[in-house]
């Protein structure tokens, strides 16, 4: 099992943070939706042992239906066929912008703070809807019907929650593919995804710098000839952006001939709403899919509870809706309550560190979501960025995507939180929809880098990974599962259910698997020690090992390649490759630089190796196979515990290893 480096330190000693009293007993008396651990208990206690009741009235309070559930739910995660209000019937979009635009068209949606510092604007809901009526109707005059699947890889900015919702509208299926992916991964994923639509932007700009986001599409659909038009946001007007006037077209000229309304098309809860492609540990990323009803649910229910959400708050979640985090917490969490939510498109230390800080202060931000790294990175530049702002909007403050170190969660804490808001470390995942392990802001007393307790209707188990056995009792560590379907929850692999159930269901029968290591200390506080298989999280962003050294092996000059995370100070791992060259080519520096840049050019900058070390040989059994566990203890400083080397075929090799490493760290 690989132990997260963040989690050193903590044990059920760690200090204990009770909720602020300024969200218990708020001045303006708007109470927090739960306010005392007896009331999370009494939630808690209700999701689990009268499912049924719980979330019909929960389904009820959030969703509209077109058409009521008469059922909850169905199947199991033993037999890999769950469902949620599988007879109800509904619409995404209709949920998340025409319900508040009917009742207030002049809410603000979205607060898009764009990359260059002081042009923010303002989206309506009122807006919102015409302009996702709008291209609703383009994207029908393409010939897309329900079930079919759009692609986007497009900037931060408000027209990809727009196209994500008019597809939602259309019941098509969209793809978000981070627009830091490189051409042949997006190429991957459009072709896995059968999309025949990619819907782009000519550039995006971060930290004032272009990126060429249409000029990727172009070269990532030289290998997908199914792919039949290109719609393109004019973001920066570069002249320069080729265009194929036979495939292209560009969205201000489309919608300008559109009627700005579309009916909404009622989709079953159980119809797909979206694939997203996550690596897991083998070198093809999986489409995970999400449906219609569940995952709504999920993603309203967390944000009211979790982040407190009330009329008039501005939520702000810096993550890329290109990540599972910006789809439930950027756009559709935040609209299905018909809250504000603030589309970041620049970076955090652009023009300087303050710019977080800054855009709290500047749009008077209620609630703040991150990830530790920037947390870390931001911590590096001092107080001072932080404090001549005013934050005293905050009153909850999100951490999400790795484990946060008990220091990190101090700073954010006092300095950024003042010591007058809830620190929330929210434990999730891509197919886990939303929230599943997370403290609520006005009822649990935090413990510094601790995910803390079960959100609702979430009943979790630790396992001992070899028997499988369920630990009971407190004070146990093994891996994560979760006992019964919740309804966000993935239902399967885009085209690969096998692939699904071997991943997440068989591994441990009767539960769902997560792939992270945790303990449950004396209070009964969850601790999430990191990923027990082939992924690594970098900053947040989970990598497969097997995917870099794929890319790797494309290099000619490259025989064989090993990847391991390293712990890295910043970004909690760091990618750590170890490759043998093929017989005759030299292990030059200039070898090094062109193997990092061929990662860069197959899956894209965030796969970037910090460290790529060129060995003779890597360590193997007698019968082949590439010993990664020696590696990872290598990189983690813990040569000295490299535990049975029995099967090692040559253990001549380790000192060399071991010096090089050395050297390269
Ligand atoms: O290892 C866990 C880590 O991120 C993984 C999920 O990555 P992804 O699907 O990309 O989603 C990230 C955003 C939800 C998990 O398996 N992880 C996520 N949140 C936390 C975390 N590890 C520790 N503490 C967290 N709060």
């Amino acid at each position: 099992m690989t132990t997260s480096t963040a989690q050193e330190g903590a044990s059920e000693a760690a200090a204990i943070y009770p909720p602020p009293q300024r969200l218990v007993n708020p001045e303006n008396g708007v109470k927090p939706w739960c306010s005392s651990m007896e009331e999370y208990e009494t939630l808690y206690k209700e999701s689990i042992n009268e499912p049924t009741k719980f979330w019909t009235r929960v389904a009820n309070e959030l969703i509209t239906w077109d058409k009521p559930f008469t059922r909850v739910s169905q199947g199991s995660l033993k037999d890999g066929d769950m469902a949620w209000f599988p007879d109800g019937q509904l619409n995404i979009s209709y949920n998340c912008v025409d319900r508040w635009a009917l009742q207030d068209p002049e809410r603000v949606a979205f607060v898009y703070e764009a990359d260059a510092p002081g042009e923010a604007s303002k989206v309506t809901y009122g807006e919102l809807l015409k302009q996702v009526c709008s291209l609703a109707n383009v994207l029908t005059s393409f010939g897309l019907r329900k079930g079919d699947t759009v692609a986007i890889y497009m900037p931060m900015i408000p027209e990809a929650a727009v196209a994500m919702l008019a597809c939602a509208r259309l019941g098509l299926v969209h793809t978000v593919v981070f627009a830091g992916f490189s051409s042949s991964s997006l190429a991957e994923r459009v072709a896995d995804a059968r999309a025949r639509v990619v819907i782009t932007a000519d550039e995006g700009l971060r930290g004032g710098r272009p990126i060429r986001t249409k000029a990727i599409v172009d070269e990532a659909l030289l290998t997908c000839p199914e792919v039949e038009k290109v719609l393109v946001f004019r973001r920066t007007g570069n002249e320069a952006v080729a265009f194929n006037p036979d495939r292209d077209v560009w969205w201000h000229e489309a919608i300008a001939s559109q009627r700005p309304y579309c009916p909404p098309v009622s989709v079953s809860s159980e119809d797909p709403l979206f694939l997203l492609y996550t690596s897991g540990s083998t070198g093809k990323p999986k489409g995970v899919v999400h449906t219609t009803g569940g995952y709504l649910l999920g993603a309203a229910m967390t944000l009211k509870y979790v982040f407190d959400i009330h009329d008039g708050d501005v939520f702000c979640c810096t993550a890329d809706i290109g990540w599972i985090t910006g789809h439930t917490y950027v756009v559709y969490g935040p609209l299905a309550l018909g809250s504000t939510s603030v589309i970041f498109e620049s970076v955090p230390t652009f023009p300087d560190a303050s710019r977080y800080w800054k855009l709290v202060e500047d749009h008077k931000i209620t609630q703040f979501y991150t990830a530790p790294t920037a947390i870390r990175a931001l911590r590096r530049h001092g107080d001072s960025y932080v404090t001549k702002h005013d934050l005293s909007s905050l009153r909850v403050i999100g951490s999400v995507g790795e484990p946060i170190n008990p220091d990190a969660w101090t700073w954010y804490n006092n300095i950024v939180g003042g010591g007058k808001c809830a620190v929330v470390d929210t434990y999730w995942q891509t197919e886990t929809g939303s929230h599943v392990i997370t403290p609520l802001p006005g009822a649990t007393p935090a413990k510094p880098g601790s995910a803390t307790f079960p959100f609702f209707g979430v009943e979790l188990a630790i396992l001992d990974p070899q028997t499988g056995e369920e630990l009971e009792g407190n004070d146990v560590s093994g891996v994560l599962a979760i006992k019964r379907p919740w309804p966000s929850m993935a239902r399967t692999i885009a085209g690969d259910h096998k692939r699904f159930l071997e991943t997440y269901l068989r591994p441990y029968p009767g539960y769902y698997f997560a792939g992270d290591g945790a303990s449950r200390d004396a209070d009964g506080y969850y601790w999430i020690r990191g990923r027990v298989d082939d992924v690594i999280n970098v900053s947040g962003h989970r990598m497969s090992t097997a995917e870099v050294e794929s890319a790797l092996i494309c290099h000619p000059a490259v025989a064989e390649s090993a990847v391991v995370g390293a712990p890295d100070e910043l970004t909690g791992q760091a990618i750590c490759a170890f490759v043998t060259l093929k017989d005759g080519i030299e292990a030059t520096d200039d070898v090094k630089v062109e193997l990092v840049k061929e990662v860069r050019h197959r899956i894209g900058p965030i796969a970037t190796p910090k460290t790529l070390i060129l060995v003779d040989e890597l360590p193997k059994t007698r019968s082949g196979k590439i010993i990664r566990r020696i590696l990872r203890k290598v990189v983690a400083g813990e040569a000295d515990t490299l535990g049975d080397l029995s099967t090692l075929s040559d253990p001549s090799i380790l000192d060399v290893l071991i010096s090089k490493v050395a050297a390269a760290l």
